[in-house]
């Protein structure tokens, strides 16, 4: 079985994608906000999850050394003695502290039963993860029943669109309160998503740029950018050596060669955000971007369809997610096959 974490007020979204996929999404999961099911999606996409627990076993009754018992079985059962392997715990139900607190007691009883087994696996518990990790995931929704799943780092390669790297999926939105607006927590969080950034001497076009939050992380990481609106950016930007604007359609844009990043955040219908990607896309203009495509209520979500398809060929990263930083948005990153 296989639980999914919807992104917040999406889980009917998310039970409608999953549907559309042919993943029959069982009725009442007792694990709420959990979405379970049997199967994942073919695609390899769920843009409305915020986290995916794949394999994931039911738990109910536990006691804290119950969970502990039943995390440790779920390594045991999964790794190797040299597996190294990382632990994502947390509280999936109610406000407040009390499911964290329950949280560190299950965590302090998990390693202290681990150390007691004296196994040589036990060392391998890993700070953060890498390439080479598993994922340990416990979601408690309630304080004696939730989900744990073991991902090993092969299947995490596989399932990179599906299962996040951050506990419960979640992002904090970055705060800078120099940037021109709020916006620009989208593009941190695509890149901490994807794990690669703008950096210092890539060129980034930002599409539909005003009034430059995007543009402003691309300068201050020592990027140029190229930026073009219909409106002009905020003054100290527009006076940037490193900024080339372009007032005019966006659409109509094309760069004289390919270019490190397309960055584009245009308010527009999202069937024209998707064409945009995929020319892009097709006609090779760029080695990595991120896409907002932004929607006017929930009758046009399976446009995304499209790219799950379209995409993943022309990539050798895909993403399509609705980030934290979201509002009635999903994003579309990666990185362009060359
Ligand atoms: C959400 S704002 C972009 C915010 C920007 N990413 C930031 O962080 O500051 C959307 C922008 O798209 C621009 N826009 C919409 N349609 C456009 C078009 N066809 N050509 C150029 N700009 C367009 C609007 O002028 C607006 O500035």
């Amino acid at each position: 079985m296989h639980a999914f974490l919807p992104a917040e007020g999406c889980a009917d979204p998310l039970a409608d994608e999953l549907r559309r996929e042919g993943v029959q999404v069982l009725p009442a999961s007792g694990h709420e906000p959990f979405l379970l099911a049997e199967t994942l999606p073919a695609s390899g996409y769920a843009a409305f999850a915020r986290q995916t627990l794949p394999d994931a076993r039911a738990l109910s009754g536990c006691s804290i050394n119950g969970w502990a018992d039943a995390m440790i079985e779920a390594l045991l059962s999964h790794l190797g003695d040299d597996d190294p392997w990382h632990l994502h715990l947390w509280p999936a139900y109610g406000e407040g502290r009390a499911g964290q607190h329950r949280c560190e007691l299950i965590r302090s009883a998990f390693l202290e039963r681990l150390k007691k087994r004296r196994r040589l696996r036990l060392r391998h518990e890993q700070a953060s993860l890498t390439p080479t990790t598993a994922l340990l995931q416990a979601a408690l929704t309630a304080p004696d029943a939730g989900l744990a799943s073991l991902t090993p780092a092969v299947r995490r390669r596989e399932l990179r669109a599906l299962v996040s790297d951050f506990i419960a999926g979640d992002i904090p939105h970055a705060e800078d309160k120099s940037a021109p607006s709020r916006a620009f927590a989208k593009v941190i969080e695509a890149e901490l998503r994807l794990g690669r950034r703008i950096e210092r001497g890539q060129t980034c076009v930002d599409l539909g740029a005003a009034p430059g939050s995007w543009t402003y992380v691309a300068i201050q990481r020592g990027a140029h950018a190229i930026a073009v609106d219909r409106s002009p950016l905020r003054d100290d930007l527009m006076r940037h050596p490193r900024l080339q604007f372009h007032q005019g359609d966006a659409f109509k844009f094309r760069p004289e060669q390919a270019v490190d990043w397309l960055i584009c955040d245009i308010i527009a219908a999202p069937q024209r955000s998707i064409d945009l990607l995929l020319e892009w896309l097709r006609e090779g203009r760029m080695r990595q971007f991120i896409v907002t495509l932004k929607f006017k209520g929930d009758d046009e979500y399976a446009l995304l369809d499209q790219l799950k398809a379209a995409c993943p060929p022309l990539c050798t990263d895909f993403r399509l997610t609705r980030l934290c930083a979201n509002k009635n948005e999903v994003t579309a990153f990666g990185a362009r096959r060359f």
